[in-house]
This record gives C-alpha cells, structure tokens and sequence, in this order.
C-alpha cells in the first residue's frame, strides 16, 4: 500500500528501510525518499508504520 502517493513510498519501502537498512527516525527515511516532503499528508501514518516495524525489531532481539 502506497503511504506516501506524492514521492509513491509504500509501507513495504519503510518497513524495508527499517529491517535492512537499520533507518529507525523519520528524519532518515525522509532523506532516503523525501517522504513527507510535498503536501506532508503522509507523515503521521509513516510514523506510525515506523514505530510497529522497530518494535517488532525490538522484540525479536529481547
Ligand atoms: S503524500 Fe507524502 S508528501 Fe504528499
């Protein structure tokens, strides 16, 4: 599912970004794919598929 439809970033994109790359700030995925850098609709529900995507990170290695 598309999150970001100005700069198409879907949610598979952050959670990718998340789990591989170790991205776990908005201000980083922000610079990977200037998400949230046009009408900024996108950002709340980004923040949201950021903050689930580290904590299932977080549980998995505790
Ligand atoms: S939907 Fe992301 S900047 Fe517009």
């Amino acid at each position: 599912m598309y999150v970001c439809l100005c700069h198409g970033v879907s949610d598979k994109k952050i959670k990718q970004l998340v789990l591989e790359e170790g991205i776990a700030d908005m201000r980083s995925i922000r610079k990977c794919t200037a998400l949230g850098s046009q009408c900024g609709k996108c950002v709340k529900q980004a923040k949201q598929i950021l903050n689930e995507t580290a904590a299932q990170l977080y549980k998995q290695a505790c």
